[in-house]
């Protein structure tokens, strides 16, 4: 598993990791001393009767407890601090990330999926990283230290431990697979669950108007289904996996015992080696139990880490070197011999077209690519051939501060917060948040026609994806998000669309009048808007974009013709 994440994270909190080994390594020291102790008190202080060496010993024992039950807290401090540590930074690294990624990424996951990521996959990376290293060290080197000693003790006792470590690495391997597969499963699972739920809670309208409470119910008990079924399998596998291995080791501890016993009974081995080595074995079993469970830990996280890592190495399709600060000025928009489609399916095949007017209509049927060019303006996709001008500067070279001051868009689906009226306006603002402002805003997009008769008014809430409201008034909340900022490009695709033919009229007065200097975009199927526009744009087919004055168009353009009295006749 390679990962560069992992080291750098290492590298940032090394001084943490390496307090925590240290203090880990003097627990192991210190764990070492009682067995030890044990023994001097059977064969020393029991024969010879001696108190007071009696008592000391015990008070060491004791001593040696209470310091390790002290240092077990700090150990247990740090190491909660560093986790945190780590979850925060990764956290904010993986929001950065993800807020970064284009469009197109978006597009291919759902919300559960990010949740996944965020409440289960950080938490697990984070104790994957601080755990296993650590533990894997410090386990490594208490098991040699203790092998010595009982080495020390009685060399062949010594070499029938050893026996212990092939035989767990074959039980080890033998159920890697095994677990691998289902744990792989599950987490699949999980993840669809997690999707299903998003996927619910954000249509359950749908759910509700098609009366399809009832069978929701039945898919989500079937995930459930699916879901106890895989942990049941995963945890046969586990216990049995553990069945094995401790009856394997307990047979092994039993005819150590029986062999020391033995030598006890030919007077070849003191009763308190005896009782050193069953202290040290008892250790040693519980070292390699914790091994064992390290190990399916780490075939379980290496692929949590792994699929984190993926998301990490995806990179944003759009450009994003050398662009400096630029005001745009006319807001000429220019296209040369642009070329762009989605999964290799053209929108649009070497077009070209300039627009200077400072109110532009686009038309075209549902499909043919309106809302697609209005986000290559906004450069939310990047063309795969030509570019895109904006002032006779490619796009691509105009900074993204500039294009957030400048470029605004209001869309047909309302995209709003589960918040206050206030709040989702002044979401198109960054300074100057004042309250004429929002007022000004609110008055040309008509969201002031209902909002001031709101017991809250700009202060109420509008519920989840801003359910407390129709369509129209959303549409209007979201032109006033758009144009709050005095953008000098003003994007409106199709954002009237809900709204009556009048309260569409008076809108787009308003944005002429108040917008003097904004280029204004308009996309939308009624003519009634289109045809006040200074210039159309009539996306035609995928490499044909006809541009002209409205009046001229449907005189002189046949296509264009037929398709306004369609859109007339529909
Ligand atoms: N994210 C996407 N992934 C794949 N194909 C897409 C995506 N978005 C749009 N398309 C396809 O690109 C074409 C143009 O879509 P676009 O949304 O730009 O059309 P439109 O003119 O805005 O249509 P409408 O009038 O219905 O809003 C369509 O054929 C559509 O299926
Ligand atoms: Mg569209």
């Amino acid at each position: 598993m390679k990962s560069n994440r992992l080291f750098f994270y290492f590298s940032l909190y090394r001084r943490k990791f390496v307090i925590i080994f240290l203090f880990q390594e003097l627990m192991i020291i210190l764990s070492l001393i009682n067995p030890y102790i044990t023994k001097l008190i059977l064969d020393r202080a029991y024969p010879d009767k001696n108190l007071r060496l009696f008592i000391s010993y015990i008070f060491s024992i004791g001593f040696v407890f209470l310091f390790m039950g002290l240092i077990r807290f700090f150990l247990n401090r740090i190491t909660q601090n560093l986790k945190a540590s780590i979850d925060f930074k990764l956290s904010n690294d993986l929001f950065k990330h993800l807020q970064n990624l284009d469009l197109n990424f978006y597009q291919k996951k759902s919300t559960g999926q990010y949740l996944y990521h965020f409440n289960n996959d950080i938490k697990l990376y984070v104790d994957f990283m601080v755990e296993v290293p650590i533990k894997l060290i410090t386990l490594i080197l208490n098991l040699i230290f203790i092998i010595l000693i009982i080495f020390k003790i009685n060399s062949k006792i010594g070499i029938f431990c050893l026996f212990l470590f092939p035989i767990n690495y074959i039980l080890n391997n033998f159920f890697k697979n095994v677990l691998n597969h289902t744990r792989r499963q599950q987490i699949n699972i999980l993840q669809e669950i997690n999707k299903y739920i998003c996927d619910i809670f954000n249509n359950f309208k749908l759910i509700k108007t098609f009366r399809k409470e009832e069978y929701e119910i039945n898919r989500f008990i079937n995930y459930l289904r699916e879901k106890i079924k895989n942990q049941l399998k995963n945890d046969k596998i586990i216990r049995l996996f553990e069945l094995l291995s401790s009856s394997i080791n307990k047979i092994l501890f039993g005819s150590i015992i029986f062999y020391g016993g033995y030598k006890i009974s030919k007077k070849e081995f003191s009763l308190g080696n005896l009782s050193a080595i069953g202290m040290y074995l008892g250790q040693l079993f519980s070292i390699i139990n914790q091994l064992n469970d390290l190990y399916k830990t780490f075939t379980l996280r290496e692929i949590i880490v792994s699929r984190l890592e993926d998301i990490f190495k995806i990179k944003s399709s759009l450009y994003k070197a050398n662009q400096s600060e630029y005001f745009i000025k006319e807001g000429k928009i220019e296209f040369k011999n642009v070329s762009f489609g989605y999964n290799g399916n053209l929108v649009f095949n070497n077009i070209s077209f300039s627009l200077t007017s400072k109110r532009i209509g686009i038309v075209g049927k549902s499909g043919s690519g309106k809302t697609t060019l209005l986000f290559l303006i906004l450069r939310l996709y990047q063309p795969e051939k030509g570019e895109i001008l904006i002032d006779d500067i490619n796009i691509n070279k105009i900074s993204e501060d500039s294009f957030k001051k400048d470029v605004a868009i209001a869309l047909e689906e309302p995209l709003l917060f589960n918040d206050t009226i206030a709040n989702n306006i002044f979401y198109g603002l960054e300074e100057y948040r004042t309250e004429d402002r929002l007022l000004w805003a609110a008055k040309i997009a008509k969201v002031d026609d209902f909002a001031s008769k709101l017991k809250d008014k700009y202060n109420t809430n509008l519920g989840q994806g801003g359910i407390k409201l129709s369509k129209g008034q959303r549409q209007r909340i979201s032109i006033a998000r758009a144009l709050i900022k005095r953008p000098r490009i003003l994007l409106l695709d199709e954002a009237t669309s809900s709204l009556d033919s009048d309260t569409e009229k008076n809108i787009i007065e308003n944005l002429k009048k108040e917008l003097k200097y904004t280029n204004i975009i308009l996309v939308s199927h009624r003519f009634s808007a289109i045809k006040e526009m200074e210039e159309i744009l009539f996306l035609e087919d995928k490499d044909k974009i006809i541009k002209g004055k409205h009046k001229e168009l449907l005189e002189n353009y046949l296509p264009y013709q037929k398709f306004f009295y369609e859109q007339r006749i529909s």
